[in-house]
């Protein structure tokens, strides 16, 4: 059977002011994508913009400027980010696209039909910015449980998508597919604090601004943004079209890479809205844990806020997709800052990595003129080496399978530092004064660039710039994984202008 990959990243609100937190969910998307496709798998990695709602409507004007043209100028932004950021998206949805509003009008019309969205009165509180509505309760003190802005009550005509109805059947299928909602913590949040209790149904149209998706047979309505955003990982691939081969391939997704603040939204509605469609639903919802500054988010309104491209032109892309990729463990949240940033390239990237590349081929140039092979003079002291590099591919999928990237990556640089400690162990500066072990000296050498070679193809995943360079400096460029392997028998001619990896930064007050 052909291995199939869906991935998606949430769909961003259109910001002129990205920040680097904001990047965590594409970036690890795209690890995972990169990693997925290396991997033989037919895979597509969806990302884009979400552009409709009452918040754009609003900047729009204060703009002065009609809300398309607002978001057209800020959509270029964001695509010219991801590039920068070497995102390998396969499309950028945007819910402005035609093919998706044409979609979204006929999934609310066909939900409209069969009855699992009726009409009714809206009377509650809604969260502008958040774009979402809660209870009196939910909202203590009139303040949004997300953001802590102020709700504000809303009275109108409104259509509403029946979650009750669909609450048993939910609770059910959360609690028999205990992998769908990651990490675990999530999934209980989400089944006693949102889903036990009771679910409302949901109102899913507004008649009070315009931006939005109308109502195909009551255009005085505009869909619910977040009824609209979620249907993007279907619209995208051509649901409901007769152009839905991507659809019939991909669907459904293997997994939804979100923030741990839009899990409610991918874990309730999203699969409800799936059941009433008669879809199948997601394998996995993965709620990631937030880039904080000293516990703080990080907002221009805080201070702490600078554009992403700064760093990358500063430090270079790989450190920064290193530092995010490495910072952030499982679920939970990760500091920034750039003093962070600095010491982890300086720790992992130029100290293990950069070094072992720098060292081993300077002395494959050194004592053999850069012509190294296996000659098997196999001793106790390469065990551990080389059992690790056999071992190191399965140990990899599996970490990227349960989406523990931190832990792949730190088990990675794991066997690049066994590879430093390994140069110390076995002294090859010792070994080249000795005509006799000059073969022994070939075998180290010969594993040290195996173990090079094979942490690079892996990494080519997560920062792919440097993973190339360093396959290229020892000679081996195609990267296949089917090659990450120890090789017994194989050979290396390394480069003779070997260059630093990457350049140890100095803190601004060293
Ligand atoms: N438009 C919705 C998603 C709709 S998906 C059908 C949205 N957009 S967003 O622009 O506000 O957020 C996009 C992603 O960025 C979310 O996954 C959010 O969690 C993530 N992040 C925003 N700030 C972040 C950090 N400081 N750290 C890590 N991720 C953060 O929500």
């Amino acid at each position: 059977m052909e291995k199939k990959y869906y991935i998606t990243t949430p769909i961003y609100y259109p910001s002129a002011n990205f920040h680097i937190g904001h990047c965590y969910s594409t970036i690890i998307a795209d690890s995972l994508a990169r990693y997925k496709r290396l991997d033989g798998y037919d895979t597509y990695f969806l990302t884009g913009s979400d552009e409709h709602g009452q918040k754009i409507e609003k900047k729009a004007e204060e703009a002065g400027v009609a809300p398309k043209e607002y978001v057209d100028k800020i959509v270029e932004n964001a695509k010219d980010l991801w590039n920068s950021l070497g995102i390998t998206y396969d499309r950028f949805i945007r819910t402005t696209d035609t093919d998706h509003v044409e979609i979204v009008g006929n999934i609310f019309k066909k939900l409209y039909d069969q009855d699992d969205i009726y009409k009714g009165t809206y009377k509650g509180l809604y969260c502008t910015p958040c774009e979402s509505f809660w209870t009196e309760t939910q909202a203590k003190d009139g303040k949004c449980p997300d953001c802590g802005r102020e709700v504000h009550e809303v009275s109108e005509e409104a259509y509403f998508l029946k979650l009750s109805k669909y609450q048993k059947r939910l609770e059910e299928y959360i609690e028999t597919h205990p992998s769908f909602i990651q990490p675990e913590s999530r999934k209980n949040e989400m089944l006693n604090n949102f889903i036990k209790p009771g679910l409302e149904d949901l109102c899913v149209s507004r008649t009070s601004f315009k931006w939005g998706i109308p109502v195909t047979f009551d255009p005085e309505h505009v869909v619910y943004v977040w009824l609209d955003a979620l249907s993007n990982y279907i619209t995208a691939l051509g649901y409901s079209t007769d152009k839905d081969e991507k659809f019939k391939k991909f669907w459904p997704a293997d997994v939804h890479i979100v923030g741990k603040e839009i899990v409610r939204f991918h874990t309730i509605i999203w699969p409800i809205i799936l059941m009433a469609l008669d879809l199948p639903l997601p394998e996995k919802v993965f709620g990631h844990g937030w880039l904080v500054i000293e516990g703080n988010k990080i907002s221009k309104s805080l201070g702490n806020y600078k554009d992403p491209r700064d760093y990358i032109d500063k430090y270079g892309v790989d450190p920064v997709r290193y530092f995010v990729l490495r910072e952030i463990p499982f679920g939970n949240d990760g500091n920034f800052s750039e003093e962070a940033l600095i010491n982890r390239t300086n720790s992992d990237l130029a100290n293990i990595w950069g070094n072992l590349v720098n060292r081993t081929i300077g002395m494959a140039n050194k004592y053999f003129e850069g012509q190294i092979e296996n000659t098997e003079q196999v001793e106790d002291a390469d065990k551990e080496l080389r059992e690790k590099l056999c071992t190191l591919k399965a140990n990899i999928d599996e970490k990227i399978d349960h989406l523990q990237v931190s832990k792949a990556l730190e088990e990675i640089f794991e066997v690049l530092r066994l590879s430093n400690k390994y140069i110390d162990d076995t002294a090859p500066w010792i070994l080249a004064k000795d005509e006799t072990k000059k073969t022994r000296l070939q075998t180290v050498l010969y594993n040290l660039l195996e173990a090079i070679r094979i942490a690079a193809i892996l990494l080519k995943a997560f920062v792919p710039t440097s993973a190339e360079d360093v396959l290229k400096q020892i000679g081996k460029n195609q990267g296949d994984f089917q090659n990450a392997t120890y090789i017994e028998n194989g050979t290396y001619s390394v480069t003779k202008e070997p260059h630093p990896l990457f350049q140890r930064i100095e803190l601004p007050n060293e």
